[in-house]
């Protein structure tokens, strides 16, 4: 007697070579039945070369015949296209949303609202994925106190994939765990694209409801590869309250909404809003003065989904790799955790009124 919950478990024993995690998990299997003495059921592996895929049946043959030596298996493969099969989700099945973290001007806080946003939606229960895609400086492994460290690989099916690091809840990956920061600048082009698509496809990302990706400022090459890659869920625009950094935001805005791209903005978070001393904590000072923010919603019709005060224990903080937002007596964290719970609203509202993104296709 073949018992169809046993079958699912043995299948859950074997890796699914795009992602190292089970075939059951990362989707791969369907319309599973057991008529007497047959096993049959689909398998998605058309994005896989004919090799991987020869090599993962025999695999699904061993386990099954392991323990039902009887059994008659009948695989399907199925015939979903591969643009079908991105559309359903790219190389990154097991994740639920993206967002990407863009602004035109550097250094207006993109990594400082990208991680207390990672960490504050782990804090509300939410399973959270960062990737930072700033190859020319990354700054994460700083902010989580991460520095030095290097991720984990593992073989799968003849190939090395990353295991990214866990830290304060959240699954994270950067090119300053593979390269020490000062060689990090002499990636360029074609590599750069390269160490993209291989944080998104040769990593091994567990089943996550919101990746958070922290782009470096402007609109080249790493935003390209990102929205070709993978469909983007959403644009968190970044930016200061003042007029230079609203024009540079806008082309970064722009890039997501162009017709070939059509990444809606999920919102805009305007930092360094206005000066709170500690000693005064009740006084604001408007140093790069006011309004930016909501000049950049209105024009892309979002939503502001925060601003964020200037405050030294901020940066200290980045500094320290203590983040904000996970420390619950920083003067930030009310702020961080009703930044992130106004970005969840604004993400499930726009995946119950919007398609799902599809994958970019760029003609080149
Ligand atoms: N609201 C704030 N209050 C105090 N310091 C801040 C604030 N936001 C950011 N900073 C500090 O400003 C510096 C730049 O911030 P961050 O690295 O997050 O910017 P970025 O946009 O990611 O920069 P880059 O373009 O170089 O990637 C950091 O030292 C950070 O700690
Ligand atoms: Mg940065």
């Amino acid at each position: 007697m073949i018992d169809n919950n046993k079958v699912v478990d043995l299948l859950r024993e074997i890796p699914d070579p795009s992602t190292g995690k089970d075939i059951v998990t990362g989707r791969r299997i369907s319309n599973l039945r057991v008529e007497g003495n047959n096993i049959l059921f689909t398998l998605m592996a058309n994005t896989m070369d004919e090799k991987t895929k020869a090599q993962l049946n025999s695999n699904i043959y061993a386990k099954l015949k392991n323990e039902y030596p009887d059994a008659e298996i009948h695989i399907h493969m199925n015939r979903v296209s591969n643009q079908e099969l991105k559309d359903l989700g790219g190389s990154l099945p097991q994740i639920k949303n993206i967002i990407a973290v863009a602004s035109g001007k550097g250094g207006v806080g993109k990594s400082t609202i990208s991680v207390n946003t990672a960490i504050a939606l782990s804090q509300m229960g939410y399973r959270v994925g960062l990737i930072d895609a700033d190859l020319y400086g990354p700054s994460i492994p700083t902010m989580l106190g991460l520095k030095g460290q290097r991720p984990g690989v593992k073989k799968v099916y003849g190939k090395d994939k990353l295991i990214p690091i866990e830290k304060y809840g959240i699954h994270t990956m950067s090119i300053g765990f593979i390269v020490d920061e000062e060689q990090a600048v002499i990636l360029r082009g074609p590599r750069l694209s390269g160490v993209i698509k291989q944080f998104i496809t040769e990593t091994i990302w567990p089943e996550l409801d919101y990746l958070v990706v922290d782009l470096p400022p402007g609109t080249g090459d790493i935003q390209l590869t990102l929205v070709q890659t993978v469909p983007v869920t959403g644009g968190l625009i970044v930016t200061t309250p003042q007029d230079v950094a609203i024009a540079d935001a806008v082309k970064a805005m722009n890039m997501f909404m162009m017709d070939n791209i059509k990444i809606p903005i999920i919102g805009v978070v305007e930092n360094m809003s206005w000066f709170t001393p500690a000693e005064l904590p009740d006084s604001q000072y408007f140093i790069f003065g006011k309004g930016g923010g909501q000049k950049l919603v209105d024009k892309s019709r979002s939503c502001l989904i925060a601003q964020v005060p200037l405050v030294q224990g901020l940066r200290e903080s980045g500094d320290s790799g203590i983040p904000a937002a996970y420390d619950k007596e920083h003067p930030l964290y009310t702020t961080f955790m009703e930044m992130a719970q106004k970005l969840a609203q604004e993400v499930s509202k726009r995946n119950q009124n919007m398609a799902p993104t599809k994958q970019v296709q760029l003609k080149t």
